[in-house]
């Protein structure tokens, strides 16, 4: 046996939702830039479910479904208020929040494709309301109710805040969650995808992706990106913080990946998001401190900037508190978890590798009265 760190490089199933090759990054070969450039994250989710795009009819069914599932059960929602609210992170209170929103539906266990893709509907719908409502309820504020003629980017930041976006903020959000949707065989998707290939239930393997999401080297990043940023201060600040990171040996959140190597396709586009809001505004020190820290890194170590790099600043830009940012990697992530673990189920294998045992050899048991 051989043992591979990390599974690098292991090719571990096949699959037709999402590829990287050669650093372009495509769902269903379309080109993320073009999905970034001209569709709606509702046309993305049906795409990564079908497989086609969707035509006019079909997307208008899908909002309409989304919309149609997008409450919560209110036993869920009050849940929110027993927990240590002051100490919670919302990554924490959402893993946990859809392990309890499984309890309230009754498909929970009917493994039928049917029922999974009713199932797959609902969690879509519900995951923004449960990161708003928990954002809010931690404020001592009502959770607002989702409104049935937004789509899912601008009822999310009219949940979050009560009030509608204007364009500039639901397009910018939109364009964030289409670049989020899905990542090939990403962490906390193989996370999903060995959890579903025991033919445990949706719920368990979205809870379960949530857990591997929420680490720091996964998605985690975009909230350490933001705090780096407001450790820096200031643009004449990021020479001497970023080189005694890097003399120290210290990674930079937001940069490098397990499969790219001349850059993450996705960051582009969230840089020049970046750009366009921080200047709008009136805070364009995030954008101008972030290339700096960009070129020195890029310089000095050549590892490029992965997606949550110019993100954080994007969602900072947006007014989304620093602490819900991997939450809504998730609001867009769980399109590509449901669309593998549908996968999954279609073409199951247990999911079981192997560990290289380099412990103690054989030894005799001794009684424990006699050690
Ligand atoms: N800053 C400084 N050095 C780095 C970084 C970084 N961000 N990333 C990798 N390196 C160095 C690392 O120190 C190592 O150097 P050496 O060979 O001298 O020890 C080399 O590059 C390889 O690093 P690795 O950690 O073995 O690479 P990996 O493929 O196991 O890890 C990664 C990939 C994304 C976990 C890693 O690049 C990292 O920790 N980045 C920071 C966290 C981050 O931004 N995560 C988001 C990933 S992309 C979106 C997502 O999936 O959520």
């Amino acid at each position: 046996m051989s043992v591979t760190k990390g599974l690098e490089g292991v090719v571990a199933t096949t699959s037709s939702i999402s590829s990287i090759i050669d650093d372009t990054l495509t769902y269903v070969g379309y080109n993320i830039d073009d999905l970034a450039e001209n569709s709606s994250f509702e046309e993305v989710v049906y795409l990564l479910w079908n497989r086609r795009l969707p035509n006019t009819l079909e997307l208008e069914d899908l909002k309409i479904q989304l919309a149609a599932n997008a409450s919560v059960p209110e036993e869920v929602l009050n849940h929110f208020k027993t927990f240590p609210i002051d100490k919670v992170h919302p990554m924490a209170a959402l893993r946990t929040a859809v392990s309890y929103l499984g309890l309230f539906d009754e498909e929970a266990d009917n493994a039928t494709d049917e029922a999974n893709l009713r199932k797959a509907i609902r969690l879509q719908a519900k995951m923004p309301t449960l990161v708003a409502a928990f954002a809010r309820i931690r404020k001592g504020l009502e959770p607002v109710a989702p409104r049935k003629d937004l789509g899912v980017a601008a009822n999310f930041l009219y949940m979050l805040t009560g009030e509608e976006p204007d364009s500039i903020a639901e397009e910018a959000f939109n364009k964030a969650l289409v670049l989020h949707a899905d990542h090939e065989l990403n962490a906390s998707t193989f996370t999903a995808r060995v959890c579903v290939a025991t033919l445990s239930d949706i719920y368990s393997g979205i809870t379960s992706a949530i857990g591997a999401l929420k680490g720091p080297l996964h998605g985690g990043a975009n909230e350490q990106v933001m705090k780096m940023l407001t450790e820096i201060g200031s643009v004449e600040n990021v020479e001497d913080y970023i080189n005694q990171k890097l003399a120290n040996k210290e990674k930079i959140m937001g940069f490098g990946h397990r499969v790219y190597r001349k850059g993450d396709p996705r960051a582009k586009h969230l840089k020049a998001m970046s750009e366009k809001l921080t200047k709008l505004t009136g805070e364009p020190k995030w954008y101008e401190m972030s290339v700096k820290i960009e070129d020195l890194v890029t310089n000095q170590k050549n590892i490029p900037p992965n997606v949550d790099f110019y993100s954080a600043s994007v969602y900072h830009s947006l007014g989304i508190e620093h602490d819900l940012f991997t939450p809504i990697f998730a609001v867009s992530r769980v399109s590509g978890w449901l669309a593998h673990i549908l996968e999954q189920y279609a073409n199951n294998r247990l999911i079981r590798p192997r560990a290289e045992y380099n412990g103690p050899g054989m030894q005799s048991y001794v009684r424990l009265e006699d050690r």
